[in-house]
Parts: C-alpha cells; sequence; structure tokens
C-alpha cells in the first residue's frame, strides 16, 4: 500500500527512481501494489513524476483516485482501475458487506465530470493551494525557531513539522488549541496509534490566506517560546 504523490500526513513525494526500485522488488517477489492517489492531480509546484500505474507491464498495481479532494471533501466517491480479476473480487466482497457506495454521490459527480470543464477545475483548485501553501511557507519563514523543520509541499494538502527532540510535543499540542491553532499530532497517524514522535502536521486548504497568516503568527510565537530562537 502506497501513497506516492503527497503523502497524507507528511505531504512528500516519492521520486521516480525509488518507484522504480520498488516496483522492481514487487516483480521479484510476486507482489501486488495498491496505489492510492487522492491528491496527485493536485500538484502545484516541481516536475510531473510518473504513477506507478503508468509503468505497470505486469499489470500488478491497483490505482486508486477519489474526487474528494478536488470536487468536494466528503464526497467519498473515487474510482479503481487495475487487473479485473481484482476489482471483480473487490465489488462482489463490497457488495456483500457494505453494499454498494450511495448511488446519489456517484451521481454527482457523474453529472458534474459531464458537465463542467474538469482541467480547468483542477488548474484553480492548484492555484488555490499554492497560493495558501505559500501564505504558510512565508509566514513560517518568518515567525517560526529556526529549530523547527517544515517540509516544502509541492502539491497536496499538506505540510509536515518537526520540533527538535527535547521539546515537549503534547504540551506545545495544548499550547496551540489554547490559542485556536489547529494542527495534528504524528501518534495520530501512528499505526499503533500512540506513537511518540516529534512532528506534527499542518493543512493549508479550509482556511483563508489570512487565517493561514495570523495562525501561522500565533503558531511560530509558540515555537520560539518552546524551543528558542
Ligand atoms: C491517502 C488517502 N487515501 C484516501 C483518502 C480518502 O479518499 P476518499 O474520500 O475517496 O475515500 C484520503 C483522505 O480522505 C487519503 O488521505
Amino acid at each position: 500500500y502506497l501513497i506516492p504523490n503527497f503523502q497524507n500526513p507528511t505531504g512528500i513525494t516519492m521520486p521516480l527512481e525509488r518507484r522504480k526500485e520498488i516496483y522492481a522488488i514487487a516483480s521479484k517477489y510476486d507482489l501486488f501494489i495498491y496505489e492510492d492517489d487522492p491528491y496527485g492531480e493536485i500538484r502545484f509546484a516541481g516536475e510531473y513524476i510518473p504513477t506507478f500505474k503508468s509503468f505497470d507491464t505486469e499489470n500488478r498495481v491497483l490505482y486508486a483516485g477519489s474526487y474528494s479532494k478536488t470536487l468536494s471533501a466528503g464526497l467519498r466517491v473515487g474510482f479503481l482501475f487495475g487487473p479485473a480479476k481484482v476489482i471483480e473480487a473487490i465489488q462482489a466482497l463490497k457488495n456483500n458487506t457494505a453494499g454498494q457506495m450511495p448511488l446519489v454521490t456517484q451521481k454527482v459527480v457523474a453529472n458534474v465530470l459531464d458537465t463542467i470543464d474538469y482541467d480547468a477545475h483542477l488548474e484553480n483548485v492548484r492555484k488555490v493551494y499554492k497560493t495558501k501553501c505559500e501564505a504558510l511557507l512565508n509566514a513560517f519563514n518568518k515567525y517560526a525557531s529556526s529549530k523547527v523543520k517544515l517540509t516544502q509541499p509541492t502539491g497536496g494538502m499538506f505540510a509536515w513539522m518537526t520540533m527538535p527532540i527535547e521539546v515537549n510535543c503534547d504540551e506545545f499540542f495544548e499550547a496551540c488549541m489554547d490559542r485556536n491553532v489547529g494542527i495534528i499530532k504524528c501518534g495520530a497517524f501512528a499505526a499503533d496509534g500512540a506513537g511518540e514522535g516529534h512532528a506534527f502536521r499542518l493543512s493549508y486548504t479550509v482556511p483563508t490566506v489570512e487565517e493561514i497568516t495570523k495562525g501561522m503568527e500565533i503558531l511560530g510565537a509558540l515555537t520560539k517560546e518552546f524551543c528558542g530562537e
């Protein structure tokens, strides 16, 4: 299971060489790859990197796309592209357990795709998130402690902030919450749900540029309080 583009939660992207290496390993040991790519269309910087599916000569990749990140949050309508026998098995299992996806939301998506220029819409989504991401990075550079590291997203919805090891991240999190700045502890994404870790996921999607700048000013001041200049 891989999220090669603008991964959730870190926002980072897997380089082509690594994709090729992983594909070669999958090929050698006859493994199947589930390529989860709901953020791939939201690239706003850097070069496009080919998907696993695009060089899948052995039909061992199941590619999952989504409209939840590009048309509307909460839609939960996406698609699978891959070996028919795998998709048929998933379909049978899903129909026998959770029933089918609600038809209403599927019809909404089908109708929207039939009536709008999806590529032009994506351009707009990229533009909006690029502006918001830049606001977040600029404010971080201006206000945050030099001891704290932040990734430079080239797409998607998230940046990943890593704190020095000596900082009490639970206390830092509470201080952010007290000032109405919402960030997510890395432990929330750990498989065991209780990872320690010294990082946070920051999202730049919902708040306005003004809110992002204000939030990052508050967060930046807190990083200096907890980590020093
Ligand atoms: C990596 C990843 N895959 C899948 C999803 C969910 O996609 P969908 O809304 O199509 O179920 C999310 C987030 O909601 C996600 O971060």
